[in-house]
């Protein structure tokens, strides 16, 4: 039997993924990955256990067993839960963010998340959002895209993003957090941030997101 469609969706933080994603899988009627949240879970865990950053058997044995869900139904439709708590708010913050990207860095970490995320591959389809997803993680996906936008537009979206929770913080940290993220992701050795040989680049700097979901369904319907 043919494997279900993946829409592969890759790029730097704050390029818009996220809120893409969950458009392009909304009008599909896909399943949704945010790989990135499965990271932060494991950061958020660490960080409550008081694992090191660098103790890669504790943090293998955190996430072989790692106990977190996506409900999509019911009343906690959306959220992230850790331990059955609702974690969603807690996994946003740059700490969690930070210290997602320091726990990505590892191999076996990556090997142990591996078919964890696979298992989201499911009828009739999915959208995967993160850094790997056309070039580790669906390697096979028909449709790739690696969405971009410069560094200063993403420090910017995000520094609005937080303004509009009600979360003061300052342009230039936000900034200076997004370059050393984008470095260690895009520098480490295994499954960097980059585009896969087939993938399909969006540079969103100046895009609004109503025409990128547009260019994203179009992809999507041609590679279906
Ligand atoms: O996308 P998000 O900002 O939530 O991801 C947090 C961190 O998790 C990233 O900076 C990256 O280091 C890591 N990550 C990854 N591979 C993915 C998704 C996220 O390494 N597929």
């Amino acid at each position: 039997m043919a494997k279900p469609m993946v829409v592969a969706i890759d790029g730097p933080g704050g390029a818009g993924k996220g809120t893409i994603a969950r458009a392009v899988a909304e009008r599909l009627g896909f399943h949704l990955l945010d790989s990135g949240a499965i990271y932060r879970l494991l950061a958020l865990a660490s960080l409550k256990q008081a694992i090191a950053a660098d103790d890669q058997a504790a943090l293998v044995a955190l996430a072989v067993n790692l106990d977190i869900a996506f409900p999509t139904q019911g009343a906690l439709a959306g959220e992230v839960l850790l331990d059955g708590e609702v974690v969603s708010a807690a996994i946003r913050t740059e700490a969690c963010g930070q210290r997602a990207s320091e726990l990505a860095a590892h191999n076996q970490v990556r090997q142990a998340l591996l078919e964890r995320q696979r298992g989201f591959r499911q009828p009739p389809g999915l959208v995967a959002d993160g850094r790997d997803m056309g070039t580790v993680v669906f390697a096979d996906a028909p449709v790739k895209i690696f969405l971009t936008a410069s560094v200063e537009e993403r420090a910017l979206r995000r520094h609005k993003q937080l303004m509009q929770q009600g979360v003061s913080a300052s342009l230039h940290d936000l900034l200076q957090d997004m370059q050393a993220r984008d470095k260690r992701d895009t520098q480490r050795a295994v499954a960097p941030l980059k585009p896969a040989e087939e993938a399909v680049t969006i540079d969103t700097t100046t895009m609004a997101i109503d025409t990128v979901i547009e260019k994203v369904m179009a992809l999507a319907r041609a590679g279906a």
